[in-house]
């Protein structure tokens, strides 16, 4: 009774084939209304890129990259043949940075861990510029890093190293960075330091992810999209510059480069349908979305991303138990050869906490196909302390979970599909009869797919890398997607680029080169 009464739940978390392609076509609306003005669901913030890199890009550049699950500063070492050195160190952000009462703290932070950075990783470099410094010696422009700064928050950008941030996304709120260039409030921070490091590019981690999977994997038609599904979620694609008309028809747009045609567009998908016309809304979705610090915004993050998949199982959990008739964790519902007979939920458990859930452990459920579902039992003992879950138990969470993160990755395909098939990439001819059978980078050289054919997709972030099958569950969306189909799915190439966005905001600098930030 139990197993029906969970999938009843689990149906609630349904997004047919019909819902996907409604939302496609919702999504494709949203993106040509974001070209032309301010003000809407997607942002497509013009990123002032307007070209990938090609595999031949050389020199020595720092990143730092603020936004997922770590701050992490590096060096990185490209060497114009596809190939790359990095070196980095990464920090969980402090908790109560994210919420502090001023953004100096935050980045004045950040600066210190770049201090650290260049006195661990580039000794020479650092004290040869402290010892110059001090003695009345001016800088050397070679010995200047330029910094790629990846920023994943929306960012009303206004020219290659200068955005206003716009809101905070994924638990961040600091109000009064909101508003300012967060490109010159990194550079005071650094400047106050004395450190020989140069602001010269503003990167959103997506845009970071699409450079970096060029750099590596640079096909004759490039990457059409880089795409994070991490804590957050977000894609950035290669437009027309034609099509960009609320930069290319405005008057105080600042200086890009036109020669390319093409400029890659953020599309902050995290926010796409926040008035709910084509997304799904089940009561779960509803309070989680009240009781964040930003209701009624980011609705597409809420439904797809790390940061509150977890969330969106303790709720369904939570508001299971509250129903005294339903048999979940109820010892009535224990195997009768089960010796544990009584489950308790502890006080303490995390359960019974907002956030409780980390989304690993849906990644947990998915992947445990152990008899008597072992491993889930032994995470809800251990982490959750949940003890003497009987396999039934596991076995309803384990429904609820897959259902969550099924209905996750099918809203993923969303995005995607409405990026492909509103580029007109898949217009081209395209002869792939053959199957791609992982999907996953099929060798160079010997993939089934003419390399004309294939259309790039780089992404990155803990949801797509660790829970099982996310690539499976968006492939098989893709296929009900009119536009895409059978055919066009099968074009897709999807690929992982770890960690890019360090290198995509080194190739950024490289490009930015030698403009100066104004910290007023
Ligand atoms: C990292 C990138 O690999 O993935 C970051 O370097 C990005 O820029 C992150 O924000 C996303 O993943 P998560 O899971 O840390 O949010
Ligand atoms: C959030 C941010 C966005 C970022 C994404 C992934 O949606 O608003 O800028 O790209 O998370 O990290």
């Amino acid at each position: 009774a139990l197993a029906e009464q969970a999938k009843r739940v689990a149906d609630e978390f349904n997004f047919g084939p019909d819902a996907v392609n409604k939302a496609v076509n919702e999504f494709i609306r949203e993106m040509d209304e974001g070209l032309g003005k301010e003000g809407t669901e997607l942002s497509q913030i013009p990123t002032y890129v307007t070209a990938v890199p090609n595999g031949t890009e050389k020199g020595l550049y720092m990143a730092v990259d603020l936004g997922g699950t770590n701050f992490r500063v590096c060096s990185i070492q490209l060497h114009g043949n596809t190939t790359f050195s990095l070196t980095q160190s990464k920090v969980a952000i402090p908790k109560e940075l994210m919420v502090a009462k001023t953004s100096k703290e935050l980045f004045s932070f950040l600066a210190k861990q770049i201090e650290n950075f260049l006195k661990t990783h580039h000794e020479d470099h650092y004290y040869g510029h402290i010892r110059r410094r001090d003695t009345g010696g001016a800088t050397k422009e070679q010995e200047i890093f330029n910094l790629g700064f990846t920023f994943s928050f929306p960012v009303n950008q206004i020219g290659i190293n200068k955005g206003l941030l716009m809101r905070w996304t994924k638990g961040f709120d600091i109000a009064d960075a909101v508003g300012k260039d967060v490109c010159a409030l990194l550079q005071t921070e650094i400047d106050a330091l004395g450190l020989p490091v140069r602001v010269a590019a503003l990167v959103n981690d997506t845009v970071g992810t699409l450079m970096a999977r060029s750099y590596t994997s640079p096909g004759k038609t490039g990457t059409l999209l880089g795409a994070i599904f991490g804590t957050g979620t977000n894609g950035a694609y290669v437009e027309k510059l034609d099509k960009v008309t609320k930069l290319t028809q405005s008057k105080d747009s600042g200086d890009y480069d036109k020669s390319t045609g093409e400029m890659i567009v953020n599309t902050e998908w995290g926010s796409f349908d926040n008035s709910l016309r084509t997304l799904p809304n089940t009561p779960y979705d509803i309070e989680l979305d009240e009781k964040s610090v930003n209701p009624g915004i980011q609705m597409f993050e809420k439904r797809v991303s790390g940061m509150f998949l977890g969330e969106i199982l303790r709720l369904a959990i939570v508001g299971l138990l509250k129903d005294p008739t339903f048999p979940l964790f109820r010892d009535e519902n224990s195997a009768q050869n089960d010796i544990h007979s009584t489950t308790q939920i502890h006080d303490s458990s995390p359960i019974w906490k907002q956030w409780g859930i980390d989304t690993s452990f849906l990644s947990i459920c998915a992947g445990d196909n152990s008899p008597g579902y072992r491993m889930v039992r032994q995470t809800l003992d251990k982490d959750y302390g949940i003890t003497a879950v009987s396999a039934e138990d596991a076995e309803a969470v384990r429904a609820i979970a897959a259902a969550i993160g099924r209905r996750a990755a099918r809203l993923a395909a969303v995005a995607i599909a409405g990026i492909v098939i509103n580029t007109g990439r898949l217009d081209a001819p395209g002869t792939a009869t053959t199957e791609n059978k992982s999907g996953i980078d099929p060798p160079r050289g010997d993939a089934d797919l003419a390399e004309d054919d294939v259309i790039d997709v780089g992404v990155d972030g803990s949801l797509v890398e660790f829970y099982p099958s996310f690539e499976d569950h968006i492939r098989e969306a893709l296929r009900e997607i009119e536009g895409i189909g059978e055919k066009g799915e099968k074009r897709i190439r999807i690929g992982i680029a770890k960690d890019g966005s360090g290198v995509g905001a080194a190739l950024i600098a490289l490009v930015a080169g030698r403009v100066s930030v104004d910290t007023e």
